[in-house]
């Protein structure tokens, strides 16, 4: 089984696991514990049809600033105090990134990870997976970042994990590698992650306990599927 990291731009035709660990994957992940599905969005007018339509809660973000006539904005912690049907999310790179990887190959299996489920979502790509898993980092306006680099190290680190215990026998490429490097220990992965650019401006807007949540490892054993232009739990 082959294992490669990717930035913005999915090559897959078999399991990419999308992560934007600062907030989007985070986010998403939790939200599903409350909500029956999500259903990303790239523009406010498709979020504002779809209130409509399923009378969805309507969370985003726009260069982090919370969008006019929302809700809430993109937050794993504002999301945990609301349940419903439908979750509406609008976010400047994760909700593209979706979108983008479901449009380089219609057969690819998406799935959304993140450091809170990374156990749980190691686990299913290795199920589902036949030849090779993506994990596919949003970054941030196309570029890399090291919350996403670090994020992807930790489930590489569980498919290293779970593979050695189902004697899968696994080829990570050097960008695989050099993210498990990365998420060499919790207290590296916390570090790096608190000490991030993303992480740095959401505290300096009050949001550190967001950062926090994402900070997590292990800690939910769901794992979203995006499919047909929605988002529910596998
Ligand atoms: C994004 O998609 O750009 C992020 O999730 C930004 C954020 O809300 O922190």
């Amino acid at each position: 089984m082959k294992v490669t990291v990717s930035l913005f731009n999915s090559k897959t035709k078999d399991v990419a696991i999308v992560i934007d660990l600062l907030r989007a994957s985070t986010t998403i992940t939790i939200a599903l514990n409350t909500f029956n599905k999500v259903i990303p969005v790239n523009t406010s007018n498709e979020a504002f049809e779809l209130k409509n339509k399923y009378n969805a809660l309507l969370a985003g973000e726009d260069n982090l600033k919370t969008i006019e006539g929302f809700d809430i904005t993109n937050s794993p912690k504002e999301v945990q105090k609301h349940e419903g049907d439908v979750l509406v999310l609008k976010t400047t790179n994760g909700t593209r990134v979706l979108e983008n990887t479901k449009n380089n190959n219609k057969n690819v299996t998406v799935l959304i990870g993140t450091g809170i489920n990374a156990n749980a979502v190691a686990k299913k790509a290795l199920e589902i997976a036949t030849e090779e898993i993506e994990i596919v980092m949003a970054g941030r306006h196309e570029k890399f970042n090291i919350e996403d680099a670090t994020g992807a190290g930790v489930i590489v680190k569980e498919i290293i994990k779970s593979a050695k215990d189902q004697n899968i026998p696994l080829e990570l490429d050097e960008t695989a590698l050099a993210s498990t490097i990365l998420a060499k220990d919790e207290k590296q992965v916390k570090e790096l992650i608190g000490n991030s650019w993303g992480a740095t401006k959401l505290t300096k807007l009050g949001l550190e306990d967001d950062v926090k949540l994402c900070q997590l490892i292990n800690e939910i054993n769901e794992v979203p599927i995006y499919k047909n232009n929605e988002i529910t739990k596998l």
